[in-house]
Protein backbone atom coordinates (compact mmCIF):
# COMPACT_ATOMS: atom_id res chain seq x y z
CA UNK A 1 0.00 0.00 0.00
CA UNK A 2 1.47 3.29 -1.05
CA UNK A 3 2.24 5.73 1.73
CA UNK A 4 -0.55 8.17 0.75
CA UNK A 5 -3.64 5.98 0.20
CA UNK A 6 -1.86 4.95 3.68
CA UNK A 7 -2.22 8.29 5.51
CA UNK A 8 -5.62 9.31 3.19
CA UNK A 9 -6.41 12.12 1.18
CA UNK A 10 -7.78 14.77 4.25
CA UNK A 11 -3.81 14.27 6.04
CA UNK A 12 -2.52 15.97 2.81
CA UNK A 13 -1.76 19.95 3.26
CA UNK A 14 -3.76 22.11 1.21
CA UNK A 15 -0.51 24.46 0.32
CA UNK A 16 -2.80 27.80 -1.06
CA UNK A 17 -5.07 27.69 2.08
CA UNK A 18 -1.86 27.39 4.23
CA UNK A 19 -0.09 30.03 2.67
CA UNK A 20 -3.36 32.49 3.04
CA UNK A 21 -4.48 31.96 6.13
CA UNK A 22 -0.63 32.40 7.48
CA UNK A 23 -0.23 35.24 6.04
CA UNK A 24 -3.58 36.74 7.13
CA UNK A 25 -1.64 35.87 11.24
CA UNK A 26 2.29 36.28 10.98
CA UNK A 27 3.90 39.07 9.17
CA UNK A 28 6.64 36.71 7.39
CA UNK A 29 7.82 38.62 4.99
CA UNK A 30 12.00 38.40 4.32
CA UNK A 31 13.21 40.91 7.08
CA UNK A 32 16.48 41.87 7.86
CA UNK A 33 15.46 43.01 11.23
CA UNK A 34 14.43 39.89 12.27
CA UNK A 35 17.66 38.61 11.05
CA UNK A 36 19.36 41.14 13.56
CA UNK A 37 17.41 39.92 16.33
CA UNK A 38 18.30 36.07 15.90
CA UNK A 39 22.14 36.59 15.12
CA UNK A 40 22.67 34.84 18.03
CA UNK A 41 20.85 32.04 16.44
CA UNK A 42 21.84 32.75 12.96
CA UNK A 43 25.80 32.22 14.50
CA UNK A 44 25.46 28.52 14.81
CA UNK A 45 24.68 28.16 10.85
CA UNK A 46 26.67 31.49 9.44
CA UNK A 47 29.31 29.00 7.66
CA UNK A 48 26.21 27.53 5.83
CA UNK A 49 23.67 30.04 5.59
CA UNK A 50 23.88 33.61 4.15
CA UNK A 51 22.31 36.37 6.00
CA UNK A 52 20.42 37.37 3.09
CA UNK A 53 18.88 33.63 3.26
CA UNK A 54 18.78 33.82 7.45
CA UNK A 55 16.86 37.22 6.67
CA UNK A 56 13.91 35.12 4.95
CA UNK A 57 14.29 32.17 7.76
CA UNK A 58 13.77 34.53 10.77
CA UNK A 59 10.62 35.56 10.52
CA UNK A 60 9.20 32.02 10.81
CA UNK A 61 11.98 31.31 13.66
CA UNK A 62 11.01 34.02 15.55
CA UNK A 63 7.09 32.97 15.24
CA UNK A 64 7.30 29.24 15.40
CA UNK A 65 9.14 30.23 19.47
CA UNK A 66 6.74 32.07 20.35
CA UNK A 67 4.11 29.84 19.06
CA UNK A 68 6.03 26.89 20.86
CA UNK A 69 5.34 28.65 24.15
CA UNK A 70 1.32 29.23 23.86
CA UNK A 71 0.90 25.50 22.97
CA UNK A 72 3.32 24.33 25.55
CA UNK A 73 5.29 22.18 22.59
CA UNK A 74 8.20 20.86 21.83
CA UNK A 75 10.27 20.39 18.84
CA UNK A 76 11.88 17.18 17.99
CA UNK A 77 14.07 17.45 15.16
CA UNK A 78 16.32 13.91 13.32
CA UNK A 79 19.63 15.36 12.21
CA UNK A 80 18.93 15.38 8.72
CA UNK A 81 16.79 18.52 9.44
CA UNK A 82 18.14 21.62 7.30
CA UNK A 83 20.17 23.93 9.37
CA UNK A 84 17.14 26.54 9.94
CA UNK A 85 15.34 24.01 11.82
CA UNK A 86 17.98 22.15 13.36
CA UNK A 87 19.59 25.46 14.82
CA UNK A 88 16.53 27.53 14.81
CA UNK A 89 13.60 25.80 16.77
CA UNK A 90 14.69 22.21 17.83
CA UNK A 91 14.29 21.32 21.38
CA UNK A 92 16.30 18.57 20.97
CA UNK A 93 18.23 17.04 18.17
CA UNK A 94 19.43 13.61 17.10
CA UNK A 95 19.73 9.96 15.41
CA UNK A 96 16.35 7.66 15.63
CA UNK A 97 17.62 6.41 18.63
CA UNK A 98 18.46 9.52 20.59
CA UNK A 99 14.91 10.57 19.82
CA UNK A 100 12.73 7.92 20.55
CA UNK A 101 14.90 8.00 24.08
CA UNK A 102 14.13 11.89 24.19
CA UNK A 103 10.19 10.86 23.31
CA UNK A 104 9.99 8.97 26.58
CA UNK A 105 11.27 12.40 28.57
CA UNK A 106 8.87 14.55 27.12
CA UNK A 107 6.90 16.58 29.48
CA UNK A 108 5.12 19.26 27.03
CA UNK A 109 1.75 18.64 25.84
CA UNK A 110 2.18 18.65 22.31
CA UNK A 111 5.68 17.38 20.30
CA UNK A 112 6.35 18.27 16.66
CA UNK A 113 8.25 15.70 15.15
CA UNK A 114 10.37 16.86 12.59
CA UNK A 115 11.73 14.10 10.82
CA UNK A 116 9.94 11.23 8.80
CA UNK A 117 6.50 9.78 9.78
CA UNK A 118 7.98 6.56 11.57
CA UNK A 119 9.70 8.63 13.52
CA UNK A 120 6.75 10.53 14.67
CA UNK A 121 4.70 7.24 15.10
CA UNK A 122 7.52 5.96 17.42
CA UNK A 123 6.97 9.14 19.38
CA UNK A 124 3.02 8.86 19.91
CA UNK A 125 3.76 5.01 20.90
CA UNK A 126 5.55 6.04 23.68
CA UNK A 127 3.27 8.90 24.35
CA UNK A 128 -0.29 8.00 23.90
CA UNK A 129 -1.06 10.81 26.08
CA UNK A 130 0.11 13.46 24.12
CA UNK A 131 -0.34 15.38 20.92
CA UNK A 132 2.51 14.08 17.97
CA UNK A 133 2.24 16.92 15.00
CA UNK A 134 3.64 15.81 11.79
CA UNK A 135 4.40 18.98 9.33
CA UNK A 136 3.46 17.10 6.73
CA UNK A 137 2.37 13.59 5.92
CA UNK A 138 4.20 12.52 3.15
CA UNK A 139 7.49 12.76 4.77
CA UNK A 140 7.65 8.52 4.64
CA UNK A 141 11.09 6.94 4.13
CA UNK A 142 11.62 3.80 1.15
CA UNK A 143 12.16 1.48 3.93
CA UNK A 144 8.68 1.75 5.95
CA UNK A 145 7.69 1.73 2.64
CA UNK A 146 9.21 -1.93 1.66
CA UNK A 147 7.30 -4.19 4.52
CA UNK A 148 4.14 -4.85 6.15
CA UNK A 149 3.14 -6.80 9.19
CA UNK A 150 2.32 -10.14 6.87
CA UNK A 151 5.55 -10.11 5.15
CA UNK A 152 7.69 -10.45 8.55
CA UNK A 153 4.72 -13.61 9.61
CA UNK A 154 6.44 -15.02 6.01
CA UNK A 155 9.93 -14.50 6.90
CA UNK A 156 8.90 -15.93 10.48
CA UNK A 157 7.99 -19.31 8.24
CA UNK A 158 10.87 -18.88 6.68
CA UNK A 159 13.28 -19.17 9.29
CA UNK A 160 11.03 -20.97 12.49
CA UNK A 161 11.91 -19.72 15.87
CA UNK A 162 14.22 -17.16 14.62
CA UNK A 163 13.72 -13.90 16.88
CA UNK A 164 12.88 -10.89 14.57
CA UNK A 165 15.09 -7.75 14.89
CA UNK A 166 13.06 -4.93 12.91
CA UNK A 167 14.44 -1.79 12.24
CA UNK A 168 12.79 1.37 13.75
CA UNK A 169 12.81 2.62 10.21
CA UNK A 170 8.90 0.69 10.16
CA UNK A 171 5.36 1.14 10.39
CA UNK A 172 3.67 0.56 14.05
CA UNK A 173 1.75 -2.35 12.15
CA UNK A 174 5.77 -3.73 11.66
CA UNK A 175 7.20 -3.19 14.86
CA UNK A 176 4.13 -5.07 16.86
CA UNK A 177 4.79 -7.73 14.11
CA UNK A 178 8.57 -7.86 15.61
CA UNK A 179 10.33 -9.26 18.47
CA UNK A 180 12.85 -5.84 19.04
CA UNK A 181 13.36 -3.11 17.53
CA UNK A 182 16.78 -1.57 16.16
CA UNK A 183 18.31 1.61 14.89
CA UNK A 184 21.65 1.92 13.41
CA UNK A 185 23.63 2.86 16.40
CA UNK A 186 22.70 -0.26 18.13
CA UNK A 187 21.80 -2.96 15.63
CA UNK A 188 25.16 -5.01 15.97
CA UNK A 189 24.74 -5.18 19.91
CA UNK A 190 20.83 -6.11 19.78
CA UNK A 191 21.44 -8.93 17.07
CA UNK A 192 24.58 -10.21 18.81
CA UNK A 193 22.15 -10.32 22.10
CA UNK A 194 19.36 -12.26 20.54
CA UNK A 195 19.21 -15.91 21.48
CA UNK A 196 19.95 -18.53 18.65
CA UNK A 197 22.17 -18.80 15.78
CA UNK A 198 19.85 -17.46 13.60
CA UNK A 199 18.66 -13.87 13.77
CA UNK A 200 15.78 -12.27 11.32
CA UNK A 201 16.58 -8.50 10.26
CA UNK A 202 14.12 -6.41 8.03
CA UNK A 203 13.88 -4.30 6.40
CA UNK A 204 17.16 -3.22 5.61
CA UNK A 205 19.24 -5.69 3.82
CA UNK A 206 22.15 -3.58 3.63
CA UNK A 207 21.82 -3.21 7.36
CA UNK A 208 21.48 -6.52 8.05
CA UNK A 209 24.48 -7.18 5.64
CA UNK A 210 26.81 -4.88 7.38
CA UNK A 211 25.91 -6.33 10.77
CA UNK A 212 26.30 -9.98 9.52
CA UNK A 213 29.98 -9.15 8.45
CA UNK A 214 30.50 -8.18 12.21
CA UNK A 215 28.38 -10.99 14.14
CA UNK A 216 28.31 -14.21 15.22
CA UNK A 217 24.98 -14.71 14.24
CA UNK A 218 23.75 -16.42 11.28
CA UNK A 219 21.56 -12.88 9.78
CA UNK A 220 18.46 -13.87 7.56
CA UNK A 221 17.31 -10.60 6.03
CA UNK A 222 14.27 -8.79 3.95
CA UNK A 223 14.55 -6.70 1.04
CA UNK A 224 14.52 -3.04 1.93
CA UNK A 225 16.66 -0.46 1.03
CA UNK A 226 16.84 3.40 1.34
CA UNK A 227 17.37 5.09 -1.94
CA UNK A 228 19.28 7.71 -0.17
CA UNK A 229 22.06 5.72 0.84
CA UNK A 230 22.13 2.89 -1.66
CA UNK A 231 23.25 5.64 -4.63
CA UNK A 232 26.79 5.81 -3.44
CA UNK A 233 28.65 3.30 -5.19
CA UNK A 234 32.33 2.01 -3.67
CA UNK A 235 33.82 2.93 -6.66
CA UNK A 236 32.98 6.59 -6.33
CA UNK A 237 34.60 6.20 -3.17
CA UNK A 238 37.47 5.19 -4.26
CA UNK A 239 37.93 7.76 -7.01
CA UNK A 240 37.74 10.20 -4.67
CA UNK A 241 40.56 9.21 -2.23
CA UNK A 242 42.63 8.56 -4.91
CA UNK A 243 42.14 12.48 -5.88
CA UNK A 244 42.24 13.49 -2.22
CA UNK A 245 44.67 10.92 0.03
CA UNK A 246 43.95 13.18 3.10
CA UNK A 247 40.13 12.57 3.10
CA UNK A 248 38.14 10.94 5.81
CA UNK A 249 35.24 8.68 4.44
CA UNK A 250 32.41 7.77 7.06
CA UNK A 251 29.36 6.78 6.27
CA UNK A 252 26.02 5.54 7.34
CA UNK A 253 25.52 1.62 7.82
CA UNK A 254 22.46 1.79 5.35
CA UNK A 255 24.91 2.55 2.98
CA UNK A 256 26.16 -0.95 0.61
CA UNK A 257 28.77 -3.55 2.64
CA UNK A 258 31.21 -2.55 -0.39
CA UNK A 259 31.18 1.60 0.30
CA UNK A 260 31.08 0.58 4.28
CA UNK A 261 34.64 -1.41 3.70
CA UNK A 262 36.10 2.37 2.00
CA UNK A 263 34.96 4.31 4.87
CA UNK A 264 37.42 4.88 7.95
CA UNK A 265 34.13 4.89 10.49
CA UNK A 266 30.68 3.88 9.83
CA UNK A 267 27.73 4.38 12.56
CA UNK A 268 24.08 5.82 12.57
CA UNK A 269 23.60 9.88 12.29
CA UNK A 270 24.62 10.90 15.79
CA UNK A 271 27.64 8.23 16.16
CA UNK A 272 28.89 9.89 12.78
CA UNK A 273 28.44 13.77 14.21
CA UNK A 274 30.46 12.26 17.30
CA UNK A 275 33.24 10.97 15.28
CA UNK A 276 33.82 14.15 13.41
CA UNK A 277 33.63 16.01 16.73
CA UNK A 278 36.28 13.60 18.51
CA UNK A 279 38.78 13.38 15.34
CA UNK A 280 38.46 16.58 13.71
CA UNK A 281 40.13 15.64 10.29
CA UNK A 282 40.98 17.95 7.98
CA UNK A 283 38.77 17.16 4.88
CA UNK A 284 35.75 14.76 5.87
CA UNK A 285 33.37 13.43 3.63
CA UNK A 286 29.92 12.10 5.20
CA UNK A 287 28.37 9.37 2.99
CA UNK A 288 25.00 10.18 4.24
CA UNK A 289 22.11 12.79 3.87
CA UNK A 290 23.44 16.31 2.69
CA UNK A 291 22.09 18.17 5.75
CA UNK A 292 24.53 16.13 8.23
CA UNK A 293 27.53 18.28 6.89
CA UNK A 294 25.80 21.56 6.89
CA UNK A 295 24.54 21.08 10.88
CA UNK A 296 27.84 20.68 12.18
CA UNK A 297 29.65 23.15 9.71
CA UNK A 298 29.91 26.42 12.27
CA UNK A 299 30.84 24.18 15.22
CA UNK A 300 33.83 22.44 13.58
CA UNK A 301 35.75 25.43 11.60
CA UNK A 302 38.80 23.17 11.23
CA UNK A 303 37.27 20.26 8.90
CA UNK A 304 36.57 21.07 5.52
CA UNK A 305 33.18 19.00 4.27
CA UNK A 306 33.63 17.02 0.85
CA UNK A 307 30.26 17.70 -0.37
CA UNK A 308 28.93 14.93 -2.97
CA UNK A 309 26.03 14.09 -0.64
CA UNK A 310 22.53 12.53 -1.11
CA UNK A 311 19.40 14.46 -0.23
CA UNK A 312 16.37 12.25 1.28
CA UNK A 313 13.25 14.05 -0.67
CA UNK A 314 10.90 12.67 2.48
CA UNK A 315 13.29 14.41 5.60
CA UNK A 316 13.44 17.17 2.56
CA UNK A 317 9.32 17.51 3.08
CA UNK A 318 9.82 19.27 6.09
CA UNK A 319 9.90 23.09 6.63
CA UNK A 320 9.73 25.99 8.85
CA UNK A 321 6.50 27.16 6.83
CA UNK A 322 4.61 23.62 7.62
CA UNK A 323 6.35 22.97 11.02
CA UNK A 324 4.46 26.63 11.51
CA UNK A 325 1.35 25.80 10.16
CA UNK A 326 1.66 22.20 12.32
CA UNK A 327 1.87 24.17 15.23
CA UNK A 328 -1.05 27.04 14.35
CA UNK A 329 -3.87 25.03 13.15
CA UNK A 330 -2.86 21.61 15.24
CA UNK A 331 -3.63 19.70 11.89
CA UNK A 332 -1.42 16.62 10.85
CA UNK A 333 -1.84 14.56 14.19
CA UNK A 334 -0.41 11.47 14.32
CA UNK A 335 -2.60 8.80 15.63
CA UNK A 336 -1.73 4.95 16.26
CA UNK A 337 -4.27 2.14 16.77
CA UNK A 338 -4.19 1.34 20.79
CA UNK A 339 -3.66 -2.53 20.39
CA UNK A 340 -1.35 -1.42 17.41
CA UNK A 341 0.46 0.52 19.47
CA UNK A 342 0.69 -1.73 22.23
CA UNK A 343 2.66 -4.02 20.27
CA UNK A 344 4.82 -1.85 18.89
CA UNK A 345 6.11 -0.13 22.13
CA UNK A 346 6.79 -3.47 23.39
CA UNK A 347 9.20 -3.91 20.59
CA UNK A 348 10.86 0.13 20.88
CA UNK A 349 10.79 0.00 24.74
CA UNK A 350 12.93 -3.34 24.36
CA UNK A 351 15.04 -2.11 22.17
CA UNK A 352 16.13 0.96 24.53
CA UNK A 353 16.21 -1.65 27.72
CA UNK A 354 18.44 -3.06 26.31
CA UNK A 355 20.49 -0.30 24.60
CA UNK A 356 20.83 0.78 28.18
CA UNK A 357 21.22 -2.66 29.43
CA UNK A 358 24.50 -3.09 27.31
CA UNK A 359 26.19 0.49 27.48
CA UNK A 360 26.64 -0.08 31.16
P1 LIG B 1 19.85 7.31 12.25
O1 LIG B 1 19.14 6.47 13.25
O2 LIG B 1 21.30 6.94 12.10
O3 LIG B 1 19.66 8.76 12.54
O4 LIG B 1 19.26 7.01 10.81
C1 LIG B 1 17.96 7.30 10.45
C2 LIG B 1 17.80 7.36 9.01
O5 LIG B 1 16.72 7.43 8.50
C3 LIG B 1 19.02 7.32 8.21
O6 LIG B 1 18.71 7.34 6.88
FE1 LIG C 1 14.34 6.62 4.92
FE2 LIG C 1 16.68 6.72 3.65
FE3 LIG C 1 15.29 8.96 4.01
FE4 LIG C 1 16.49 7.76 6.10
S1 LIG C 1 17.47 8.69 4.33
S2 LIG C 1 14.38 8.55 6.03
S3 LIG C 1 16.24 5.59 5.53
S4 LIG C 1 14.66 7.18 2.78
Amino acid sequence: MSFRSRVGDDALLDVTNMRSVLADHYDLAPSMEAAEATRDIHARMARVVPLADWAVYAPYVIAINRLKKERDAVVLAHNYMTPEIFHGIADRVGDSLKLAIDATEVEASVIVQCGVHFMAETSKILNPGRTVLMPDMEAGCSLAESITAADVETMRARYPGAPVVTYVNTTAEVKAASDICCTSANALQIVNAMEGDTVIMTPDKYLAQNVARESHKRVAWWDGSCIVHELYTAEDLRAYRDSDPEVKIIAHPECTPDVVAEADYTGSTGGIIDWVHRHKPGKAMLVTECSMASNIADALPEVEFARPCNMCPYMKKISLEKILWSLHSMTGEVTVDPAVADGARRAVQRMIDLSRKLQG
